[in-house]
């Protein structure tokens, strides 16, 4: 039996798919490379020895879809398939909601159609909107700021109703918080191709020289230096969770959401400095204007995770640094 993967060659799926391979599991990719590189599945090979399958597709191609479940049984899917940049998605509402919305729905036909009623989705703290009463529980009211969370709000909906229909369907819903750091080996983490709308991938271009300077978005926040607060959570943690999410969902059936954070909150000016003592580098910034959206504070409340998972998160704010360092100075230096 086979764990479908949607967008397992991405940032957070290919640290999944590394724990999936070292847990013994039959896994099968199916990315369509739009926000991800082919050579992932080298370095995928390089830590694990094992070069899982790799089908490069769209998931809105239902035939595709159709072809991949009637060749292989399929017990599971985790599913990261999607398009993440907040500004974009509020410059270009249709191409979200098309390949998330669109490319969900054909996903849940798919499966659907072949019986597979397992699936862990990734959500994001996003759905929380506006609030700003930390630590966040699962329990809070949804809404919205942005087309990106729309889609997540949405897709959170649909399985919902998706299990409502269908008792016999078993759903987790991750809600990340903010995902940092990469693999201890250096060979896979976030490499965005175009600048960085994300703090760590910035900051990290600063550190290597490929950028000048940070602006840190506003220092006026009602949080201890002024600067915005978040639930930073090592990317091998939060893969962690999706290992134990698909043991939980195995054994029963139902819908729950689950935040996967730290439960700490850090900010920007902590980041800085974790960063320059992780990479021995300074880490040039200048204070800016409130990037629009923004709350002032966001982390988790994790204990559901804990209690119905057996999931925390264990790597600190300075491991987080040193392994995003590591990964980011390797890319730097294959790019002289
Ligand atoms: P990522 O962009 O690195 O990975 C997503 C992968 O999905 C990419 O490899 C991309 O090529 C692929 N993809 C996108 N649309 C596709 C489609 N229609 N068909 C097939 N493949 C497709 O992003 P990530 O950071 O690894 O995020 C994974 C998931 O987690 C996303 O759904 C994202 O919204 C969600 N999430 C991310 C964060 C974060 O900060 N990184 C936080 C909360 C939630
Ligand atoms: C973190 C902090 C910024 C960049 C976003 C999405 C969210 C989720 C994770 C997917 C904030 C500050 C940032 C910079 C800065 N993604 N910052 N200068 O906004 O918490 O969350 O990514 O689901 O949905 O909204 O993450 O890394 O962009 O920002 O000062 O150049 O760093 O203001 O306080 P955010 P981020």
């Amino acid at each position: 039996m086979a764990v479908l993967v949607t967008g397992g060659m991405g940032y957070i799926g290919s640290h999944t798919v590394v724990k999936l391979l070292e847990d013994n599991k039959e896994v099968i990719i199916v990315d369509n490379l739009v926000n991800s590189k082919e050579e992932v599945l080298n370095h995928i090979e390089t830590i694990t020895l094992i070069r899982p399958l790799f089908i490069q597709g769209d998931i809105r191609d239902e035939k595709l879809l159709e072809k991949i479940f009637s060749h292989h049984l399929i017990n599971s899917v985790i599913h990261f398939a999607g398009l993440k940049a907040v500004g974009e998605s509020v410059d270009e509402p249709i191409k979200y909601y098309d390949n998330n919305i669109v490319g969900t729905l054909i996903l849940l036909k798919v499966m659907k159609k072949y019986k597979c009623r397992k699936m862990v989705f990734s959500s994001s703290a996003t759905v929380y909107g506006n609030n700003s009463n930390v630590p966040f529980e699962e329990s809070y009211p949804l809404s919205t700021t942005n087309p990106y969370g729309a889609t997540k709000h949405m897709i959170e909906d649909i399985l919902r109703d998706v299990y409502k229909s269908d008792k016999e369907w078993s759903i987790a819903l991750l809600r990340y918080f903010n995902p940092i750091g990469a693999h201890e080996s250096g060979l896979i983490g976030e490499d965005p191709n175009d600048i960085p709308n994300n703090l760590l991938p910035y900051v990290a271009k600063v550190a290597t020289g490929e950028l000048a300077c940070l602006s840190v978005f506003g220092d006026d926040y009602d949080t201890p230096d002024g600067t915005g607060v978040r639930d930073y959570i090592h990317v091998d943690d939060l893969a962690s969770g999706h290992l134990k999410a698909l043991g939980y969902i195995d054994g029963t059936t139902g819908i729950e959401a689950f935040n996967l954070g730290t439960g700490n909150g850090y900010s920007v000016l902590d980041i800085v400095r974790a960063f320059e003592k992780a990479s021995k580098k300074t880490i040039k910034y200048k204070v800016v204007n409130r990037r629009e959206g923004d709350i002032p504070i966001c982390y988790a409340n994790a204990n559901k995770a804990k209690q119905l998972l057996n999931w925390q998160a264990y790597k600190n704010i300075n491991q987080m640094c040193e392994d995003a360092w590591r990964f980011a100075s390797n890319k730097s230096n294959h790019k002289e």
